[in-house]
């Protein structure tokens, strides 16, 4: 271990990110200081909300720095500690960003254990994305049994935990997906009831199709015209958790709700949210979600790429719908 690679934020798009708005550079593996640990990072997890963090204007939290390495949650191997709370070898998720090492003086660190699961899990189904789902379907959803959930970006990293914990739940469970690929794999592998292709072309006819007694939960991904094709559907006090909206993030016009009148009338309830309001839910959560994967009852699927100088373009493929299941790239 000489060099640390890193991939910094060179430009702040203007729609669309393009790989040039990235720079690899190698740097010198930082030393730890008294009371900090050195990690390797193993897994580096591409979401969604990275794109909003290469703005120049602040969402939730701050934007990341011209200059700076891209922000991210890091799975990986404490290389070195002059920390006692930590030793050699053990397993940390962090948030060390697209880079293959990083310091930090533990308190941005969480231990987790060697299950019988793959590390990378802890950045996806069972780390920030399956809490999402987790809270937002259970604390802002709260479906009853018999009642229709739908979901969009079904067969990815929060979409696929939201349908299959639903499932769990006695509903009826319907996810929007890109492609008859990945509508069959919420079908045939996650057990979803009905799955529409919104790229067929047709999509408030088949949503209509799959949802015949109508919509009291859709968890909202991906707004734009899907969630237009959703309002027709919804049931009266329908709830709507507002997770992300994806079809929005590299649009310099995003697009609105035209009509709100059917949330009226419907007495629906949509709200925002974001998973890091409650950290207090976490545990309970990750322990869940973690003993379902273990005993094989929820399932997922990943796609890995290989290197960080592969993370640019393997982000930009989450917003082209390539990604099949969670996006990691495997560092180590
Ligand atoms: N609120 C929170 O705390 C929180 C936390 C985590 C994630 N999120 C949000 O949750 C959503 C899903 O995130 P994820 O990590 O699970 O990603 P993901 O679903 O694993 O990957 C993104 C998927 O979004 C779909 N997509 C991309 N552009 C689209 C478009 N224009 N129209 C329709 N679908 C599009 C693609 O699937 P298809 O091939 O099916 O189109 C793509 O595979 C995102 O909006 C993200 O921002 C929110």
């Amino acid at each position: 271990m000489t060099t640390n690679k890193q991939v910094l934020l060179a430009n702040r798009p203007n729609g669309w990110v393009k790989e040039s708005d990235f720079r690899v550079v190698e740097q010198p593996v930082p030393s730890p200081r008294d009371g900090e640990v050195l990690v390797r990072n193993l897994f580096l997890s591409l979401d969604p909300y990275m794109r909003g963090r290469m703005n120049a204007s602040k969402s939730y939290v701050a934007n990341v720095e011209l200059g700076a390495v891209m922000v991210g949650g890091t799975i990986g191997e404490v290389m070195e500690s002059r920390n006692s709370a930590f030793k050699t070898a053990d397993i940390v998720v962090g948030s060390f960003g697209w880079q293959q090492y990083g310091v930090d003086d533990g308190n941005g660190l969480r231990k987790v254990a060697r299950r019988n699961f793959p590390l990378s899990l802890y950045l996806g189904t069972v780390g920030m994305p399956g809490v999402t789902a987790w809270i937002g379907l259970n604390k802002i959803g709260q479906p009853k049994a018999k009642e229709t959930v739908v979901v969009s970006a079904a067969s990815g990293a929060v979409g696929s935990v939201v349908g299959q914990l639903a499932k769990m739940q006695g509903c009826r469970v319907v996810g929007i997906a890109g492609g008859a690929l990945k509508c069959s794999y919420t079908m045939q592998d996650l057990g979803f009831d009905g799955c529409v292709d919104y790229k067929a072309g047709h999509i408030a006819h088949d949503l209509g199709r799959e949802t015949p007694d109508g919509i009291d939960v859709y968890f909202e991904n991906v707004g734009g015209d899907i969630l237009e094709a959703v309002i027709s559907r919804l049931n009266p006090f329908a709830r709507i958790p507002l997770c992300g909206l994806i079809s929005d993030y590299n649009s310099t016009t995003p697009k609105g709700i035209p009509d709100l009148r059917p949330f009226l009338f419907k007495r629906v309830k949509l709200q925002g949210f974001i998973c890091s309001d409650t950290m207090e839910l976490w545990p309970e959560a990750l322990k869940q979600l973690a003993d379902l994967v273990e005993n094989g009852t929820l399932k997922y699927r990943e796609t890995i790429v290989d290197g960080i100088e592969n993370a640019p373009k393997a982000f930009i493929g989450l917003f082209k719908g390539e990604n099949f299941g969670k996006q990691i790239v495997k560092l180590a």
